[in-house]
């Protein structure tokens, strides 16, 4: 998100392609729903409304009461297929668990050995050019990119909360459970997300950072990383 995002960021995963086209399937559907009742509200001032003989109106009150039904089903029929397609497992490759902390996310790579670390937000004293204040972390999540991954989310402390927007991903991390999420990040770059949970002192100091490389870029930082892990 730049000054004046005032929309949906862009998608970095077919899920958040797929909630972006639903927000503007809804949003088309509120514009004729509020044009109508403006269109009335308007009409209703500018008549003078008085009729002897109308008492009653059986047709035009069946007909708006069915319609909002039928409107609504137009809503709710995209949305559980939304629903249920971000509940879907594609065969990940990897898995990625991140456990939420007061206030920072620790992750562990599962399927290497040794490749864990925490995530904490950079200070402003540390905070590099270029980069975000309040949203850059001092260790990224690197990730392969066009691989679904398997998500596992959960807390140590307190609830908090694992989102990314650009990649549609929003899981509550609870102490005691576990919850899975999969995705898949369909191009290269930087994606940043933050604690949704209201958490404490620092909940909005807790930020997320992925990097989204090639799986070769992935495969290397994976052999550096567990190679300085073996030092200890
Ligand atoms: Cu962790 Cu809010």
């Amino acid at each position: 998100a730049t000054w004046l995002t005032l929309t949906l960021q862009d998608s970095a995963s077919p899920v958040m392609e797929q909630l972006i086209f639903f927000h503007d399937h809804a949003l088309m559907i509120m514009l004729m729903i509020i044009t109508a009742v403006f269109y009335t509200m308007i009409s209703i001032i500018q008549n003078k409304q008085t009729s002897r003989f109308i008492l009653e109106g059986q047709m035009i009150e069946t007909l708006w009461t069915i319609a909002p039904a039928i409107i609504l089903v137009f809503i709710a029929i995209p949305s559980l297929r939304l629903l249920y397609l971000m509940d879907e497992i594609h065969n990940p490759v990897m898995t990625l668990k991140t456990v939420g902390h007061q206030w920072y996310w620790s992750y562990e790579y599962s399927d290497f050995t040794k490749l864990e670390f925490d995530s904490y937000m950079v200070q402003q004293e540390d905070q590099p050019i270029n980069t975000f204040r309040l949203l850059d972390t001092d260790n990224r999540v690197v990730l392969p990119m066009n691989s679904p991954i398997r998500m596992i989310v959960t807390a140590a402390d307190v609830l908090h909360s694992w989102t990314v927007p650009g990649l549609g991903v929003k899981t509550d991390a609870t102490p005691g459970r576990l919850n899975q999420v999969s995705f898949s990040v369909n191009r290269p770059g930087l994606l940043y997300g933050q604690c949704s949970e209201i958490c404490g002192a620092n909940h909005s100091f807790m930020p997320i950072v992925i990097e989204s490389v090639s799986t070769n870029q992935f495969i290397n930082w994976v052999s550096k990383m567990s190679e300085s892990s073996d030092d200890w």
